[in-house]
């Protein structure tokens, strides 16, 4: 069998963006409702076949709540890679994935590779434009950021599914080989 490349993972963003969700949608494929907010962090691992490759990604699940937020540098320090989530809904969520994409580039290793995460895309899927529509940072603000700071960018749905498998995917074929 071929080498298996571990990568360790941390996934930041501010409180109920869906970080926990979009673990349990890449790792068991399932969705709750109701999913009760992170104490501290989890840790889950999940293998994944990428060409040649297996990676099997080591994740740091972190807990969005401000009373958490001095750990996360725990979990960041000596990770090979990072998902910042944000909301598509909550314009605040976004401002904090800034932070936390700014944070990352001064204190984690400088060659981090970045995915950042515009989640619940099922919410405003077929949405038209407009001053009541849910979306309220558009894709085009996600991508800006993404292209000045040398990210990966994805608008993703824990719930439906859309998008998650490809940012795991998208970073493991960034891992190099060994
Ligand atoms: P903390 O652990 O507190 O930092 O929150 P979190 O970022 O882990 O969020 P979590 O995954 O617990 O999700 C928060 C709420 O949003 C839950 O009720 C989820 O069901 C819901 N949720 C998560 N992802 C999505 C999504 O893609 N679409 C929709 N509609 N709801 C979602
Ligand atoms: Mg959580």
């Amino acid at each position: 069998s071929n080498p298996v490349t571990a990568v360790k993972l941390v996934l930041l963003g501010e409180a109920a963006v869906g970080k926990s969700s979009l673990v349990l949608r890449f790792v068991s494929n399932d969705f709750q409702e109701n999913k009760e907010p992170t104490i501290g962090a989890a840790f889950l691992t999940q293998r994944c076949t990428i060409g040649a490759k297996t990676i099997k990604f080591e994740i740091w699940d972190t807990a969005g709540q401000e009373r958490f937020a001095s750990l996360a540098p725990m979990y960041y320090r000596n990770a090979q890679a990072a998902l910042v989530v944000y909301d598509v809904t909550k314009p605040a969520s976004f401002i904090k994935a800034r932070h936390w994409i700014r944070e990352l580039h001064e204190q984690a290793a400088p060659n981090i590779i970045i995915a950042l995460c515009g989640n619940k895309y099922d919410l405003i899927e077929g949405e038209i434009e407009g001053e009541d529509a849910k979306r309220k940072v558009s894709v085009e603000e996600g991508q800006k950021v993404a292209e000045e700071e040398g990210l990966l960018f994805f608008e993703t749905s824990a719930k439906s599914g859309h998008n998650v498998n490809e940012v795991f995917m998208a970073i493991g074929h960034k891992i190099p080989e060994k």
